[in-house]
């Protein structure tokens, strides 16, 4: 990781090499932390920030879910991201807020310790690589994503993770890239770290929130994209047999961009073309560049 200069953390920015935390920090050992994950672009107009307002709200909500009470609002933690990446160097970076039990207590118990609000951002390039010509190897985990009646998914939490690391570790263990996670019902759900789609016979899917995914906030953009650009799309549930005869299948997140899948558990997908999945993926490109105008909306800028 090249460092930046400066991270925010409890309410000031303080230099690099000085964001450091305790050992004996509560949520390091019991996994109460809740985070995001942002990305600024550069535009015509300077670095610009995606989404970030959506990121924000789903901060929030994440803290809410933990009984977190971060002491910041939603205004204070968005000029917080802009200050952050005004401070440091990279035109393009990841931002990452993150909120956890802080040190002092120890125990199962979250209520009794204070809350540490922390944001970085560094440079880091899409996550898959750059999947545009060869794709993404992926396969079927033997790992269940977890349920949300143990965990909330709708939470951005830290100890979720630990699911999607598994999985991660087991796809590169058999030679993939990624995996893809199926729910308790033996259903698609999505990747470690990113929602999944797939186009059959030209329509577009990906399956629904009660599938217990997290919602995406690039799936969000794609679903967008989709109604802009008049593509027939549902929300349904897939068998993973369903991603093996799909014509198209990519995962969607901020890390990861828009990411074409090559290959499910050795059976080759898009071997006929990807026109769907590139369409997006030229879309989104271009949306988060701040080239369509009608999605300028979307980007907060930092530079003026
Ligand atoms: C489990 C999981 N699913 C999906 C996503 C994609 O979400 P987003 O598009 O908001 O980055 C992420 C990334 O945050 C994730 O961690």
């Amino acid at each position: 990781m090249k460092p930046q200069s400066k991270i925010w953390m409890d309410g000031k920015l303080v230099p690099w090499d000085d964001a450091k935390i305790h050992v004996l920090t509560h949520g390091l050992h019991y996994g109460m932390a809740i985070f995001e994950g942002v990305r600024a672009f550069e535009t015509p107009n300077g670095t610009a920030i995606f989404r970030l307002g959506g990121h924000v709200e789903r901060f929030l909500n994440s803290a809410k879910i933990y009984r977190m009470d971060l002491g910041y609002s939603a205004k204070e933690i968005t000029d917080a991201c802009i200050e952050l990446v005004r401070s440091n160097p990279a035109k393009e970076c990841y931002i990452r807020p993150i909120a956890f039990t802080s040190y002092g207590e120890m125990g199962l118990n979250p209520l009794t310790s204070k809350i540490s609000v922390a944001i970085a951002s560094f440079e880091w390039g899409a996550y898959l690589g750059d999947t545009s010509k060869k794709g993404v190897r992926a396969t079927v985990s033997s790992w269940v994503r977890i349920d949300s009646r143990a965990m909330p998914v709708q939470a951005k939490c830290a100890a979720n993770y630990a699911n999607s690391a598994l999985a991660k570790m087991q796809a590169l263990s058999a030679g993939y890239d990624e995996a893809i996670l199926l729910n308790s019902n033996g259903m698609v759900a999505e990747g470690p770290g990113e929602n999944i789609f797939r186009v059959k016979d030209g329509i577009l899917s990906t399956p629904p929130a009660s599938s217990g995914i997290l919602r995406g906030i690039t799936r969000d953009t794609v679903i967008q994209f989709a109604k802009d650009e008049k593509i027939t799309f549902y929300r349904n549930d897939a068998t993973k047999e369903e991603l093996y005869t799909s014509d198209e299948v990519f995962f969607t997140g901020t890390a990861a961009g828009i990411a074409k899948v090559s290959e499910v558990d050795g059976r080759k997908i898009g071997d006929n073309g990807t026109p769907v999945t590139d369409r997006l993926a030229k879309l989104y490109d271009r949306a988060v560049h701040g080239r369509i105008k009608r999605y300028s909306k979307w980007l907060t800028p930092v530079r003026p």
